[in-house]
């Protein structure tokens, strides 16, 4: 199978009370945990690349990586997604260079700007048969370069997704409802809660339209604790519970983004590594470990958070 879009990924999805994984993807053990979890579950699944992956990795690495996931598991649904493109000419690269998904991310601008800049990235990507994501709302946290400071972290207004979709053409919708980027969500005593009243309205006001949610790590305590017994110093790292985002994809959620979850599993693995092997400096050897890890975390999220294994 080549890649494919999410259309259909979704509409399954969104009839059959589950959400896709959009595990972001910045080297070949990060695409090769994740494929082979998939594929061993038999979940579609998305690899998104968000900027900073297409600076690091170089983007024409990543389309072949995961062009070899595809040719390794062909029987995989597999979506290539540009994650939070900030603007058209981004957009435009990736619709001209193997995407199947774009993400225009014109949430920070202003409600007119945002449908502006969405409707012309939907309009050249779906005359090329690419899909695309627009988000409404702002997270708190850190969404590529830009920072939106916590107290400017805003909740999707229900009021405006109607007019939004319809003018803009886009084929789903992130929204904020209380998730934020990173492994810092929440403070320490706090009671991590998602906005699920807001997702139920919005789901009122587009039927059947698929919902998307950024910042959907859940740090794990246990790769957590790995980490800071192993030289790590991460402190009053806090995700959103998984429980929550169980719900959440029973509903109009149809695509969960996850990175933060990934990171800590691989450094988890590296760091137990150097510590109980100091005497190895063979990345083949720590990065076994490490995308292990990653594999296992796949894993997890597809069958205890998704629901999107045996889906294929
Ligand atoms: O949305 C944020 C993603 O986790 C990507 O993060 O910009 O550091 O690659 P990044
Ligand atoms: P996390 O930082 O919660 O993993 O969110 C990732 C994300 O939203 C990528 O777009
Ligand atoms: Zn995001």
């Amino acid at each position: 199978m080549a890649l494919v879009t999410s259309t259909e990924m979704f509409k399954k999805a969104y009839d059959g009370g589950y959400a896709i994984g959009a595990f972001n993807v910045n080297n070949m053990e990060i695409v090769q945990a994740i494929t082979e979890a998939a594929a061993e579950l038999k979940s579609p699944v998305i690899l998104q690349a968000s900027a900073g992956a297409r600076k690091y990795a170089n983007s024409i690495y990543l389309v072949k990586l995961v062009e070899a996931a595809v040719e390794l598991h062909p029987e995989l649904p597999i979506v290539l997604h540009l994650d939070h493109g900030a603007d058209f000419a981004t957009c435009k690269d990736c619709v001209d260079n193997g995407f199947t998904s774009v993400m225009i991310d014109y949430s920070s601008h202003s409600f007119e700007e945002n449908i502006a800049e969405s409707k012309k990235v939907a309009d050249y990507a779906h005359e090329h048969g690419v899909v695309v994501e627009a988000e409404l709302g702002t997270l708190a946290g850190v969404e590529d370069d830009v920072k939106v400071a916590d107290d400017k972290a805003m909740y999707t207004d229900p009021d405006q997704v109607e007019e939004f979709v319809k003018r803009t053409g886009v084929d789903s919708l992130a929204i904020a409802i209380g998730t934020s980027h990173g492994a810092y969500k929440f403070k320490p005593g706090t009671n991590p809660k998602l906005r699920l009243d807001i997702l139920a309205e919005v789901a009122k006001r587009l039927p059947g339209f698929p919902i998307v949610l950024h910042g959907s790590s859940s740090v794990p305590q246990e790769y957590v604790k790995i980490i800071n017994e192993h030289g790590g110093a991460l402190k009053d790292a806090i995700g959103i519970p998984e429980d929550q985002l169980r719900e959440a994809a029973k509903g109009a959620v149809c695509k969960i983004n996850i990175d933060s979850d990934l990171r800590l599993g691989l450094t988890a693995g590296v760091r137990k590594h150097f510590v109980e092997h100091p005497d190895h400096f063979d990345p083949r050897q720590y990065l076994t470990d490490g995308r292990s890890n990653v594999k296992d975390i796949v894993a997890h999220k597809i069958v205890d958070v998704l629901g999107s294994n045996n889906k294929i």
